[in-house]
């Protein structure tokens, strides 16, 4: 008798994306006449850029030249892009980060969903609430948590709320946590944390022995020259924390997917007997045995990024999504909402006058028909509020505002 993995049974809703599609669509067949303007998942609505497309085009040629065609490539990436990668993102800002601490692979949300795989059951993880759901339903599946509660909490889990009051941030947890994942700029909040921030958070983990699961997908929108764009821009980083970074929202990637993860080499957890070991050698076990790389096309396109052309394209990209997250913030700051995020950030969180994250959902949809993500999605913090995603098409977006000023 097969027996199924009980765990995936803890998990009670769909995954929070899916079921706002499941509501979306349901709602759109009931009313095909009615234009539904999509803002809720963050994905990109532009197109990649042309130094991106030359290079993604050229190497499409080489595959199909007998001479230049390649098979499988290493499954850590490219040198290439990992020199590219450690160059320009890690070691142009002082960070001591180099091409072999680098795992290229096709996305921060099978990294940061697979990463965990590397780690005892025992430990317990900790996570802002609201969170980005991927680190906790992977978390579930491996069956490091018990059964959910009412709030939708897991037992086992540490939850450290963010609240308006301490400007979406978490504090340092007061009990035991060995795995903490931390989202800068965050998702959903849009919040950032300063350098001061972010060293208390690595004086933490090293106190502690613990490891610090830093997810940078959106440091390219960061603004202000004095917020860190790495973990690894605090002195002592690379002792306690695993970086992750994605070219799909910086260069238009969400379809094309590719992504890197940074495990430093030397990054130490323990056995029972506390003996210190070298996770990288670990996780490039499990990736040579799980994954086969990303296609060289893909990676080609990926390191076009990093060209003049490249970054100045990708540049003009983030600038109109923070466009349109100045329209949303001016727009529902008019509308008498208050409004965070959506200045380091694609994300603009919004409080809903007291109304319940799934009802004011409801209630966009069927008056408005403006599809955003309820905040509880994100976690019992997030009830009370809602996500817009900056990603749409300008036009939408204003069209969008206008819905809501009007009907709302
Ligand atoms: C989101 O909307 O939160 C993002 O699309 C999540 C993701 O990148 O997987």
């Amino acid at each position: 008798m097969a027996l199924v993995n009980e765990n995936y049974l803890k998990l009670k809703a769909g995954y929070l994306f899916p079921e706002i599609g499941r509501r979306v669509a349901a709602y759109a067949s009931a009313h095909p006449d009615k234009k539904i303007i999509r803002l809720g998942i963050g994905d990109v609505t532009l197109p990649l850029t042309p130094a991106v497309l030359k290079a993604f085009h050229e190497a499409v040629d080489e595959m199909a030249d007998p001479a230049r065609f390649k098979g499988y490539g290493p499954e850590q990436g490219y040198a290439f892009l990992r020199e590219a990668i450690a160059k320009n993102d890690y070691q142009s800002r002082g960070c001591d980060i180099t091409a072999d601490d680098i795992f290229v692979s096709d996305g921060s949300k099978c990294d940061t969903g697979n990463l965990q795989e590397i780690f005892s059951l025992e430990n317990v993880i900790a996570v802002s609430d609201p969170v980005y759901p991927v680190y906790v339903d992977t978390n579930v599946m491996a069956g490091r948590t018990g059964a959910q509660d009412a709030s939708g909490q897991y037992e086992g889990i540490v939850y450290m709320p963010c609240t308006e009051a301490s400007g979406f941030l978490p504090e340092l947890p007061k009990g035991r946590a060995d795995l903490v994942y931390l989202c800068f700029p965050n998702n959903p909040t849009g919040a950032v944390a300063s350098k001061e921030v972010l060293a208390t958070w690595v004086d933490w983990a090293r106190k502690n022995k613990a490891i610090l699961l830093f997810d940078a997908a959106y440091e390219a929108f960061i603004t202000d020259d004095r917020i860190p764009h790495s973990i690894y821009e605090i002195p002592g980083a690379r002792e306690c924390a695993i970086e992750f970074r994605s070219f799909s929202k910086t260069a238009g990637f969400t379809g094309t997917r590719c992504a890197f993860t940074v495990v430093p080499k030397g990054l130490l957890a323990y056995d029972r007997k506390g003996n210190g070991v070298d996770l990288h050698p670990i996780w490039n076990r499990r990736q040579t045995t799980k994954f086969n790389g990303v296609s060289y096309p893909v990676q080609k396109a990926a390191a076009a990024v990093y060209t003049e052309a490249g970054r100045k394209e990708v540049r003009g990209l983030i600038a109109a999504y923070m466009e349109n997250a100045r329209i949303l913030r001016e727009r529902l700051s008019a509308m008498g909402y208050t409004v965070h995020g959506g200045v380091h950030a694609p994300y603009i969180w919004l409080k809903t006058k007291g109304q319940g994250s799934w009802d004011f959902f409801d209630t966009l949809l069927n008056k408005v028909q403006v599809v955003g993500t309820p905040g509880v999605g994100f976690g019992k913090a997030g009830e009370g509020y809602f996500r817009f995603s900056a990603f749409g098409e300008k036009s939408q977006v204003i069209e969008a505002m206008d819905r809501m000023a009007g009907g709302h």
